[in-house]
């Protein structure tokens, strides 16, 4: 991990000037611990949230705090401040629990423990991978990431988990891989969908699929944990995707299969709507949605009011283009 940063691309906004300069010093100051190598106990500084804004219900659907987490000093700063939590884990998309954004309490009926991830396909090790071993097996650290739906609203969430690239590390694919498949949790008793999705003949269960040179990117990343705790089932627990310059709707929430393949798998969205939601789905201002444009985006939680949430320009790749921009010359 380096310490030496090139600006990236959100510094060089106007936009991104907020009254929140007591935000940004703070985030200078985990910096500077971070560098003399005291990171652990930052963590719970950047995952810092005002208790008292949180409903007594929502606070009971948060995880269990995680210990023994590094703030990766590469992912720090979003260029915005992180999006407060009582926006971010009441603010879901989260399909097998119901249509709307509101899904949270919904979602709680999501079984989690006990959890099996069974990876297999085209590796060399097929591997189970319990509960324990999501928190434990590789080291977790914290990264603070911008987050941009296909809808048009963007977050920034402290994300908490390891790299795609360890469990690939562990599992070691064979040459012929050359894609991953992402299958959710689906039960029709537990997860039945929008009531209006019987109509529609929906194609669970959720899948989500990469390249495997995307997986074996530095940004893709399995999070565990959000806001300095286990993931809250609203966002997917106990472990979901995170591809940051991707559209959210590649982050497949609440694994339970990981395969290796030679051919593209099919994937949800893509199935549904292959001229809306394409396979590749990164995040490109000046390509628009048939039905929206994407060179703006809405910053959930930006006030109060969801109908008066700011907009800021979209930025290509989501403004992750250093690490990525060459997967796609
Ligand atoms: N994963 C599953 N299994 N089901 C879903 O409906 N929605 C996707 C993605 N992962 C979805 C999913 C979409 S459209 C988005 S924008 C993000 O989850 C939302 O993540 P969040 O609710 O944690 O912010």
């Amino acid at each position: 991990m380096s310490f030496i940063r090139t600006p990236k691309p959100w510094h060089l906004s106007e936009n991104i000037i907020t009254p929140e300069w007591a935000y940004w010093n703070r985030r200078k100051f985990i910096k500077t611990l971070v560098g003399a190598g005291i990171g652990a106990s930052a963590v719970s500084l950047s995952a810092c949230q005002r208790p008292n804004a949180m409903a007594p219900e929502l606070r009971q659907t948060l995880g269990n705090p995680l210990d023994n987490v590094i703030p990766n000093p590469d992912f720090q700063d979003a260029g915005r401040a992180v999006t407060e939590q009582q926006y971010a884990s009441t603010y879901n998309n989260f399909y097998e629990f119901g249509g709307t954004k509101n899904i949270w309490p919904n979602a709680q009926k999501l079984p989690t423990d006990p959890w099996t991830v069974e990876v297999g396909g085209r590796v060399k090790n097929p591997k189970k991978y319990d509960l324990d071993d999501l928190t434990q097996r590789f080291p977790l650290e914290e990264r603070i990431y911008r987050f941009r739906c296909v809808e048009a609203w963007a977050m920034v969430v402290p994300w908490i988990g390891f790299p795609m690239k360890a469990l690939m590390d562990d599992v070691e694919p064979t040459s012929d891989a050359k894609f991953v498949s992402f299958t959710s949790f689906y039960d029709s008793e537990i997860t039945p969908g929008p009531a209006w999705g019987f109509a529609m003949n929906l194609p669970w269960p959720y899948v989500e699929g990469l390249r495997i040179e995307e997986m074996a990117n530095e940004l893709a990343f399995f999070a565990v944990g959000i806001y300095g705790r286990t993931l809250p089932k609203q966002h997917g627990a106990p472990i979901r995707m995170v591809v940051p310059w991707k559209y959210g709707f590649k982050g497949g929430k609440s694994i339970v299969k990981i395969d290796f393949l030679t051919e593209q798998p099919a994937t949800y969205w893509n199935t549904l709507a292959p001229s809306e939601y394409k396979f590749e789905a990164n995040v490109e201002p000046e390509v628009p949605h048939p039905r929206w444009s994407q060179a703006t985006e809405k910053i959930v939680g930006s006030n109060s009011n969801p109908f008066d949430w700011e907009r800021q320009p979209t930025i290509i790749y989501n403004g992750y283009g250093e690490y990525v921009a060459d997967l796609y010359a």
